[in-house]
């Protein structure tokens, strides 16, 4: 770990079988906002990285979330602070999707300075990981005009209900964060203006 990590980290390939079924996982999503500082895994990472954005089907390349008209407007951030993800470095990843791989996007713990941006949330900065979901407008809103945005909405939404199940299926606990100021979630994360964040999910084990 540290200055020896790999740019690019390969993620484990996600598991398409457990042990809850879909009915049990809808009954016991909840919001959780209590964490333990414990690192989730690799694996575990990789899973929710997959309900959120990855490819289910090899040929067409589509995900496990619906887009409008497979325009794809999502990009995912990895937060990882306190050694909070097992092997892998303090820092902010983009979520490679096509080769289910994380890139080191910066450096370093930013997980309080992201809750200061969230109307100090302090969860977000108390879980060993937040995902931080961005979307592109112009990937979807040249074939859909202003509606466009309203489907980028919805979109978002899917992918959140997908990491609160995968999270619940892992016996992990998440929260759907929508209260944020936008250009400081981006200025923490150093991304570019076009990146608007949508939602941060803070994600580890539950406290108690
Ligand atoms: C769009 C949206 C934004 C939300 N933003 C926040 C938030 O900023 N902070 C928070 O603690 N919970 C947030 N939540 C979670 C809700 O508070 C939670 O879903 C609600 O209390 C119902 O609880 P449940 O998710 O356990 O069913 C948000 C949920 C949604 C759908």
């Amino acid at each position: 770990m540290g200055s020896n990590q790999p740019a690019q980290i390969r993620l484990p390939p996600p598991q398409q079988k457990g042990t809850l079924s879909l009915e049990e996982a809808i009954a016991r999503r909840r919001s959780k906002r209590d964490f333990t500082p414990e690192p989730i895994s690799l694996s575990q990472l990789s899973q929710i990285l997959w309900a959120a954005q990855g490819i289910s089907d090899t040929l067409s390349e589509f995900r496990t979330a619906p887009s409008a008209g497979a325009t794809y407007p999502l990009e995912v951030f990895v937060v990882c602070g306190g050694n909070g993800i097992e092997g892998v470095a303090d820092g902010v990843y983009h979520y490679n999707v096509a080769h289910h791989s994380l890139s080191l996007h910066h450096k370093g713990d930013v997980r309080l300075e992201l809750a200061r941006a969230t109307l100090d949330q302090r969860f977000v900065y108390q879980a060993p990981v937040d995902i931080v979901i961005c979307a592109l407008y112009e990937r979807t809103t040249p074939r859909y005009g202003g509606r466009g945005e309203r489907y980028v909405h919805m979109e978002v939404g899917h992918a959140g209900q997908n990491i609160y199940l995968q999270a619940v299926a892992l016996g992990l606990a998440t929260v759907a964060v929508g209260a944020f100021h936008d250009e400081e979630v981006r200025e923490v994360l150093r991304l570019d203006k076009q990146y608007k964040p949508l939602y941060i999910m803070p994600v580890g084990n539950l406290l108690g």
